[in-house]
Formats: structure tokens, sequence, C-alpha cells
């Protein structure tokens, strides 16, 4: 443990705001967090920064589609990010948004250091360019894709400063060989050795063809290009010029993505090295989550929501398998099914159950308090040095940053307590003197490994390992708690018990998936009163804010828009409540050439029995989706009225055929 309160920076990348957190997103915040907590039980003093990119050509496109200005743009998705982090209980110590006027300064501040060190100049650049990920694609020809994302790439010339990073292999080659740990995992380190070793471009590090940017002083219409300006966010966030007053640069740890591993650990320590500024400490770039085999991304169709999952199993729940399915640094293919596994069986049977099991039994037998145990035998005293051994290897892993490793040996010490209740069988000793004594000293141990279970995952458990810690009569907060000072044989006898509750309650598998995947759906394609949110999600989500932010209020569509829409009219044929699910009806619709099975969210307003019969209009080209588990195929068209947005379905006053086309 550090004698004073020794710093320790680490950073996420900054997110950019042309979209919203998925779980790749997720899953870096929800690592920072995890080492934020581990470092902070070693007695560190932790400031973990995140924050939003925000400038940049798509993101004056995403505006521009939204019908507002940048500004307003950027402030409701830097908004979105960072009410996400803090629902899912990992808010930032530094939330940086690159519009911040800090960060504004700090970002002028380095070119002027740069410049005036002589690594800047200006020039002209002809390239292929990826829009998308805001870079150019070095060796790229005219009408190649990018080689990250497959889009499209587009010539570009334009006057740009340049940074002379050509100057920089021989200090970056010198670099990495003085500090073998400043990329991690050795792979990667590899992997940038050879590229730096293949010689190194000087970059253009500022635009005039885009508008959205932090300006060069005195040299509009130049503004500077997105990686000098994201970058330098994790200075910015500690004091930028004034850096040293608060002391927590260099960082660290930048904990980044494996498609950005080149920029922080090339580009980053040579700008700060032209600007002579202190270069942080370590890079570790991770794998990505995929789905279906390819990386997540809104376009594909296939990005993983975190909310749905939260509000489903919890938070800890996705913690823990984004932590224990994946070893840190790999990819790994995220699964619904692998995801409510690992629920059931390593949470709800696994931790819940001992816990629920070693409480209920020392309720019943001592009164709600802590025993007092005797004389151990050998079998006590193998579990007890199975969790004394745990301890320095669990925390070894953590620095390390293996943290499926640390997960692992702490859920063998679960397996072994369960197993060692059985064979002990508490419950099944008498009530004579040398059964109580017994059943003492076996419950008094299982409470023990308890407690040294709660200290080593609460990193990866903050929630569930607090309510264990005081579930045993753990009055200091475990968050405080300093876990160099961990070892078997603390608990002290007589502390009473808090009230038991089922930390994880078992769920059914199919149910679980279906009721994420509606909850999902519902964030990624809100939609108007005729299909109601599911139940539990939030009101007004992110996802919802930016879908209403899309389409310009002032836009005016073609009339071949609209007759991509082909609405008919339909009669209800039979109407029914859905069980769980208190805003909807079941509808089934005869639309002239067949009957449909439609979910419309309007059950809190119209009777079934009412609706039968009655003729609607039906957009009936709508791409099948399923609302709280099931199938919707159609849309029954309302207004939405007063503000309670109450639907109020469409009628005819004349007679209609079944079918008719709308026009
Ligand atoms: N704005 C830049 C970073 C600038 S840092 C100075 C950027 N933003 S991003 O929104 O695209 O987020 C990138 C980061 O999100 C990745 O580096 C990675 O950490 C995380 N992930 C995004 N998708 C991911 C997966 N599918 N899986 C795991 N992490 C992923 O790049």
């Amino acid at each position: 443990m550090p004698d004073k309160k020794e710093k320790f920076y680490l950073t996420t990348p900054i997110y950019y705001t042309n979209g919203l957190p998925h779980i790749g997103h997720t899953y870096t915040t929800v690592v920072a967090d995890v080492i934020r907590r581990s470092k902070r039980m070693r007695g560190y003093d932790v400031v973990m920064t995140t924050g939003t990119d925000e400038h940049g050509v798509n993101v004056e496109r995403a505006a521009k589609k939204a019908g507002v200005p940048e500004s307003e743009f950027v402030a409701t998705m830097a908004d979105a990010w960072r009410t996400l982090w803090d629902e899912l209980g990992i808010p930032a110590d530094e939330f940086v948004r690159t519009t911040d006027l800090k960060h504004v300064r700090t970002v002028q501040w380095l070119f002027k250091l740069c410049r005036g060190n002589g690594y800047v100049y200006k020039g002209h650049y002809t390239g292929q360019y990826c829009i998308y990920d805001n870079a150019f694609v070095n060796d790229a020809k005219p009408g190649d894709n990018c080689p990250d994302c497959g889009r499209p790439l587009e010539t570009v010339t334009e006057e740009n400063y340049f940074f002379k990073l050509s100057s920089f292999q021989k200090p970056l080659l010198d670099f990495y060989k003085k500090n073998p740990d400043f990329i991690q995992p050795d792979t990667r380190r590899n992997e940038i050795i050879s590229f730096v070793e293949g010689g190194l471009k000087d970059l253009s590090i500022t635009r005039t063809t885009i508008r959205w940017g932090i300006p060069v002083p005195g040299e509009e219409p130049h503004v500077f290009y997105v990686w000098f300006d994201a970058l330098t966010a994790y200075l910015s966030a500690v004091g930028g010029p004034d850096y040293e007053k608060r002391g927590y640069w260099p960082a660290d740890l930048h904990l980044v993505g494996k498609d950005i591993i080149r920029f922080h650990t090339v580009y980053w320590p040579a700008f700060l090295m032209a600007a002579m500024l202190p270069v942080p400490k370590q890079v570790w770039a991770h794998g990505w989550f995929l789905m279906d085999a390819a990386k997540m991304s809104k376009s594909k169709g296939n990005v993983v929501l975190p909310r749905p999952i939260v509000n489903m199993l919890g938070m800890d729940a996705l913690r823990y398998f984004l932590l224990r399915d994946v070893v840190f640094g790999q990819d790994g293919n995220f699964s619904y099914d692998a995801l409510v596994t690992r629920y059931n069986s390593d949470l709800a049977n696994g931790l819940g159950n001992l816990a629920s099991r070693t409480v209920a039994l020392i309720q019943k037998n001592f009164a709600g308090k802590i025993p007092k145990p005797a004389t151990f035998k050998s079998q006590d005293e193998a579990l007890a040095k199975e969790a004394q051994n745990a301890i320095g290897e669990v925390l070894e892993n953590f620095d390390k940053l293996s943290f499926a490793r640390a997960l692992e040996t702490i859920w063998t010490v679960i397996a072994a307590a369960d197993k060692y209740l059985t064979s002990e069988q508490p419950w099944a000793l008498g009530n004579s003197e040398a059964d109580q004594v017994r059943k003492a000293t076996v419950l008094w141990t299982t409470a023990e490994l308890l407690r040294i279970v709660a200290a080593l995952a609460f990193p990866v458990l903050p929630d569930s390992a607090a309510k264990v810690w005081t579930l045993l009569g753990q009055s200091e907060a475990l968050g405080k708690f300093e876990v160099g000072g961990l070892r078997w044989g603390q608990l002290a006898p007589g502390a009473s018990l808090g009230k038991a509750q089922t930390l994880f309650p078992r769920v059914d598998k199919t149910e679980a998936i279906e009721r994420i995947e509606a909850m999902a759906n519902e964030e990624l394609n809100p939609t108007p009163a005729t299909h109601a949110p599911a139940a539990n999600a939030p009101a007004a989500t992110g996802a919802s804010a930016a879908a209403a932010a899309a389409p310009a209020v002032s836009d005016k569509i073609g009339i071949e828009d609209f007759a991509k829409v082909e609405m008919r009219v339909g009669q209800i044929k039979t109407a029914e409540r859905i069980v769980g699910a208190d805003k909807l009806l079941k509808l089934t619709v005869d639309i002239g050439t067949e009957i449909r099975q439609i979910c419309a969210g309007i059950a809190q307003y119209y009777e079934p029995e009412s609706l039968i019969g009655r003729k609607v209009a039906v957009v009936v080209n709508l791409a099948p989706r399923k609302l709280r588990g099931v199938e919707s195929n159609g849309m029954i068209v309302a207004a939405s009225v007063g503000p309670e947005g109450r639907p109020v379905l469409t009628g005819f006053h004349e007679e209609v055929e079944v079918g008719a086309r709308l026009k």
C-alpha cells in the first residue's frame, strides 16, 4: 500500500457523440471503474476520466440532419452519455467534453508549444480520407474503402498544418525500449514497434474543410484535426496548462480498444515529446466485443445495449459477465444466452446461494449473530488456507488486469465453500454442546470466507459485494476498506447479521432473453403511442432523445418517400391483453389479403372487447418486430393527444372496404 495517498490517473477514450453507448463502450468504462475501485481499495487517490469527443464532420452532418446547431446537438448527446454512466453506477470523476473552454485552451496551448519547438509547419495534403473515422488512410488509392470500417474513402486536398511525426521515429523507439510496459498487451507492443520501425510520415493536424472544430488562433479557417484535439482531452481533464498544480499528469493508464492503439502510442507520446511534456505511463488495448462475429455498429444493426440488460439482471450481472467471459486484451463474443447462463450459474446459484444459505443458518441457529468458532479441524483449515491464498492471487491478478483469472479464483473459493457446507452439513447437527460448537465453527468459517469473497469481488460487483458485507454485520463501508489488510480470521464473533435477502433471483433463460430483447428493440426504435414502451424501460432514454432529435421538423419529404409507407384499412378481429405488459394489446387484424398479428400500446385507453370489428388505419409494410416477446407485424395508426400522448385511433365516417389503401 502506498505511504501517503499515491495518485493514480486513468482514462477511457472519449466517445464520439454521433452515436450512443453500446456494450463495447460500456465494457471500456466498466473496466476503468473496476480498476478505479480496486486501486482505491489499495489506498490510492484515483481519478478516472471519461468524456465526449464532439468535433468533426460526422457531428456537423448529424446536427444538420437533426436540424439543430452543432452545439445543441453535442450538448444533448454529451448529456445522454453522462446520464447513462451515472445511471449505470460508473460516473466519471472528470467528464471532459471537447467543447469545454478548458479543453479548447489546452489544445491551443499544446499546439503553441509544439510550434514553438519547431515541430509544426504549413503545407498541402491530398489523401484518401474516411469521414467516419476522421482519419486519412495512408497508402489508400482513390476508390478504396476504409480498411477499418469498410466505408468508401473520399479524396481530400487542403492546406494543413503538419506535425513532424517523422522526427519522432527514434525517440519513440527509444522510449518503447526504456519503458517496456508502456504498450500492453505485448502483442500490441510488437505491432506498434514494427509500425514505427517501418517509418513515420508527418501528420496533418489541422483542417480547413471542416467548420466544426477548435480554431487555430489567428489562423482561421484552420481548425484542429480530431486526434490532436481528442487526445489532448486527457490532459485538459486534469488541469491543462496548469497540470502540475493538480498533480495527476502523466496519466498512469490509458485504457483503449485495439482500434485506437496507434493514435495513443505513436501520435500522443510524440505530441507530448514535441511539447516537452511528460508522457503517460501505460496504454492498455483491450479487444472487441463482437456480435455475430462482427464489431458492433449501429449501421450493421448488431448493437447490444446496456440498459435493458441492467433492467433485467442488474448492473453487477453485466459487469461480471463482461469481465469473466473474456480474457482482457482478446476479442470476445457477446451472447445473451451466455450472459444469462453465467448469471444463473455463477451469481444466483454460486455467490447468491452461498450467502443466503449461510445467513439463513446463522439466523436460525445463532439468533442472527456471528458465532464464535472453537477447535478447527483439518477441513476447516484447508478452506481457510484456500481463501487466504486467494487474497494474494486475486489482488495480483487485478493489478495485472487479469480480471477473468481473478474472478475464476474467487469462484473456485465459493465452490469450495459450497462443497464444504454440503459435506459438513451443519443443519444436520443436533443440540448437544459438541454439536453446537461444531456448528459454530463451520458457520463462522463459511461466513469468514464470504467476507473475504465480498472484499475481493467488490471492484467487479460493487452492489452485491457491499450487500454481503453488510449482511455479515461489517460496519465500515466496503468501498473504503483497505484490502491490503485483508487476512483470514478477522471476522469478529458477536456481530449482528443484516436482514437476509436474495441477491440474484434465478431467471428463466428464454423469458429473460425475450424481455431484454424487447426492451432493446424499444430503445433502438422508439415508436409512437401504438407501440408502447416496454414496462420497465426508462421513459426518456438517451437513444429516444437522440432519435427524437434526428428528423428535422422543417424537413420536407417527397411524395416518393410517402409512397414507401403502405397504409391500408384493417378490421380488428380479436383483441387481448398481454400478461406482464400492461400497456400492450395483442390484436389480430384483417388487412384484406391476410390476417395480421399486431401489438398496440393502447391497453390503458381501450377495452379489448370494444375494439372488435372496428376499422382502423394500419401500416402494413413495417418490418416485423417483437414487443415483450410477442411478434408485431404492422402498426395501427393513432393520434397522440395531450401531454401524456393518449392514443386515439383513426376511424372512417363513410363505409370503407377492408384492405383499401390510404393515399
Ligand atoms: N473518439 C474516439 C476516441 C478518442 S480518445 C482520445 C473514438 N470513440 S468511439 O466512440 O468510437 O469509442 C471508441 C472506444 O469504444 C474504443 O476504443 C473501445 O474502447 C470502445 N469500443 C467501441 N466498440 C467496441 C466493441 N465492440 N468492443 C469493445 N470496445 C469497443 O474512437
